[in-house]
């Protein structure tokens, strides 16, 4: 007897089409591969979608962050407030800019940092604070206007939350400097690649020089002079610049935003329906302050599911449905441990143990979408 087997479901895909790869072509056509028109092009188009007055592309939303940190003045001395419960980078990069992470509480519902908490870590040396919108659902941003009044400079960790909203307006149109992430697991990406907003002229101003090695005069502005202007370095530089190749992928892969962000929630609203009546299953909050961009979908395994998270996790990749466990918290790392000791988060250490990432992206098919729902919904009302 012939085994029948079952194609795997991915994780996470991205969506490339033949609107990219032409796109490539004609870059790689003129000739002008590293940051260029095609750069200017997407940053222009990025602002006027997130509604920012600026746009600066980089290498990585890492990257943006550690730029965003010098622009709020971050440096040796200075505490940056955010959560632990967060990809590893929002911590990496305050400590790139010299700066020390102090990791705030996260709310057991949104998986967001929790405002009181937020406050309750602030001290004189609070310098700014990053609130992370996780996987795509806004952070409650008015409930962070009490550490604003102290003079602390908001610096929004955006990687994950193209397409979400806050109180019906975009995130990035909130008047902060907002960070964005083009890797693969994002619903538009183009390899790799990171965006920084702001509506502050001088500092978009600056991030344009200090991801070009804080050159006085970019490439292309010396090119289009004929050779006939020369840049000066007055600070510390990096190359955070982004290429042309990559731009071209993300004017297309913004030209097809809505589609896919109107796919996503559809998956998610189905997601929905299948485990929100079963008892034990928390499925993503939906505050009535946010519109969930669903960059990923993430659920609780609260006391009284059939099944822990560790064998749902076993059990889906048996049946090749690939998943992920709940974010890791940076303050248990080893890393993050040895430099500053053991920390305390029971609301960020139980969400991570109990919760779990299915797979959401906008190609995934009601077919495998099924199987997902299937297998988690079995496994989940076992006796
Ligand atoms: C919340 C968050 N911040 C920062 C990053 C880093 O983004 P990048 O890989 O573009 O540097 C990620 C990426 O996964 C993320 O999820």
């Amino acid at each position: 007897m012939t085994a029948i087997s079952l194609r795997d479901v991915p994780f996470s895909r991205p969506e490339f089409d033949r609107a990219e790869a032409d796109a490539v072509a004609a870059v790689l056509a003129t000739g002008w591969v590293s940051q260029g028109p095609r750069v200017a092009e997407f940053e222009a188009l990025f602002a006027e979608r997130v509604g920012a007055a600026h746009a600066v592309a980089t290498t990585s939303c890492t990257t943006a962050l550690h730029l965003a940190l010098i622009l709020a003045g971050v440096g040796p001395g200075d505490e940056v407030v955010c959560p632990s419960y967060t990809f590893i980078a929002t911590a990496n990069a305050v400590l790139y800019a010299g700066g020390t992470p102090v990791f705030a509480e996260i709310d057991a519902q949104t998986w967001n940092i929790d405002p009181a908490d937020a406050l309750r870590r602030v001290s004189r040396r609070t310098k700014a604070i990053i609130p992370v919108h996780q996987v795509g659902l806004a952070a409650d941003l008015d409930a962070l206007k009490a550490i604003e009044e102290h003079g602390i400079t908001i610096v929004e960790d955006a990687a994950c939350a193209i397409g979400s909203t806050y109180r019906g307006r975009h995130i990035g149109a909130q008047g902060h400097t907002a960070c964005w992430s083009f890797h693969p697991r994002k619903t538009i990406s183009m390899g790799e690649g990171g965006m920084l907003t702001t509506d502050d002229a001088a500092a978009a101003e600056r991030a344009r020089r200090l991801r070009s090695f804080a050159a006085t005069v970019s490439d292309h502005a010396r090119h289009q002079a004929k050779g006939m202007v020369y840049e000066e370095y007055r600070e510390l530089g990096y190359n955070y610049r982004m290429t042309d190749v990559q731009a071209a992928i993300g004017i297309q892969q913004l030209a097809k935003l809505d589609r896919l962000l109107a796919r996503r929630r559809a998956i998610a609203r189905r997601y929905d329906e299948a485990f929100a009546p079963i008892a034990g299953l928390q499925t993503p909050a939906r505050p009535p302050y946010a519109d969930h961009a669903y960059q990923s979908y993430g659920l609780r395994l609260l006391p009284g599911c059939g099944v822990d998270r560790d064998d749902l996790l076993g059990n889906l990749v048996n049946q090749g449905i690939s998943c992920r466990r709940g974010i890791p918290p940076i303050h248990l790392e080893p890393f993050y441990r040895g430099r500053f000791g053991s920390v305390s988060l029971p609301v960020t250490e139980r969400v991570a143990a109990e919760s779990i990432f299915l797979p959401m992206f906008a190609s995934l098919s009601e077919v495998d979408q099924q199987r997902v729902i299937d297998a988690v919904v079995e496994a989940a009302t076992r006796r």
